[in-house]
């Protein structure tokens, strides 16, 4: 028997209101959040985005569904954004790196040598100037829900690096920011903007001589296996903005938003923790490994690459301003 032209159309509308994500498509269909982002599964943002997952399943299952997807599989970080204002996408944390197009003053995490530890970080991210961060997107659609750490980034090359003459003339990957640009200058060295999934194949074929990474993107993406030597140098931040857009949030009936916002804060720390943990698991893991030498800075050594990177500041003081440098800075214990 043929359908009719009414069964038909009935079926073209549930297939169409199905694929509707962001929002409830009937009374009854679960509201589906994707959760995209370009890191493995096992690093700080893999666990928290899958954590989040659980926890809405456990206590908000029949109203919402977290879909998860790692490893730049539905959008690198170069589109996940623009998608995220076109309703694409619900969640995502990108690197704070990432937001140049947004807003400038994000870049004030990319400065070298700001932050001694994550403690430092933590500090900030919770003081009054650095919560006030979180809103510094909404006119452009985004909403800030918390940050995530990645951890302190170490440098990693083809040859050894100890003093910042050794970086010169080398060609570095970086994520796309103009403070992480002025950095590798600094040093007379090349950086290139690229997406994390190309890292490996460039650095593999040689095509670059060196990236910045914290320990856990170093280890899940196997950069060690193709760089010789890395430099323990804690020089930098990596650290995400867990981001939503305000169409998507506002539009939450509020009962839902604050669970889910509970659910995204209890994530973060999760994942807060694992960054932690992990950050030492896979040093040692890397170590263990042979295939790569670590390279232990003395003081003085470290001293030197301060001593180069820092005039980034002054070049982007305007941008970010005088003030939150300082409040970023002040956050230090070893002032
Ligand atoms: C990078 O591009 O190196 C990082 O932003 C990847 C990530 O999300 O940790």
């Amino acid at each position: 028997m043929k359908p009719t032209l009414a069964a038909l159309s009935l079926a073209a509308i549930t297939a169409a209101s199905t694929l509707v994500t962001g929002t409830a498509s009937a009374a009854d269909d679960p509201i589906v959040i994707k959760f995209s982002h370009v890191v493995a599964e096992n690093t700080p943002k893999g666990q928290m985005a899958l954590k989040l997952q659980e926890l809405v399943e456990e206590r908000m299952g029949d109203r919402v569904v977290v879909e998860v997807y790692p490893n730049s599989q539905l959008f690198g970080d170069d589109k996940v954004l623009e998608a995220m204002q076109l309703g694409d996408v619900q969640l995502a944390a990108p690197a704070l790196s990432k937001f140049g197009r947004y807003t400038k003053k994000l870049a004030l995490f990319d400065l070298p040598f700001l932050f001694e530890d994550l403690d430092a970080v933590d500090r900030f991210q919770q003081s009054e100037a650095g919560q006030e961060l979180l809103s510094s997107m909404e006119k452009k659609g985004l909403i800030g829900l918390g940050y995530l750490h990645s951890g302190l980034k170490q440098f990693s090359s083809n040859e050894p690096l100890r003093v910042p003459e050794d970086a010169a003339g080398m060609k570095f990957r970086i994520m796309s920011s103009e403070v992480l640009e002025a950095q590798f200058k600094a040093v007379d060295a090349t950086p290139l903007k690229k997406p994390f999934s190309e890292v490996f194949t460039l650095l593999q074929t040689k095509a670059i001589d060196g990236q910045e990474s914290p320990w856990s993107n170093t280890y899940t993406k196997k950069f060690f296996e193709v760089q010789p030597y890395i430099t323990e140098s804690n020089h930098g931040l990596l650290d995400y903005m867990v981001v939503t857009s305000a169409e998507f949030w506002n539009g939450l009936p509020d009962d839902l938003r604050a669970e889910l916002k509970a659910a995204i804060d209890e994530a973060v720390v999760y994942g807060n923790q694992v960054a932690r943990e992990k950050d030492l698991e896979y040093r040692q893991k890397i170590v263990d490994s042979g295939r790569t030498e670590i390279i232990t800075l003395t003081p003085e050594e470290r001293a030197q690459w301060l001593q180069a990177m820092k005039p980034v500041w002054e070049e982007f003081e305007d941008e970010i301003g005088a003030e939150l440098i300082d409040a970023a800075y002040a956050s230090n214990r070893g002032n």
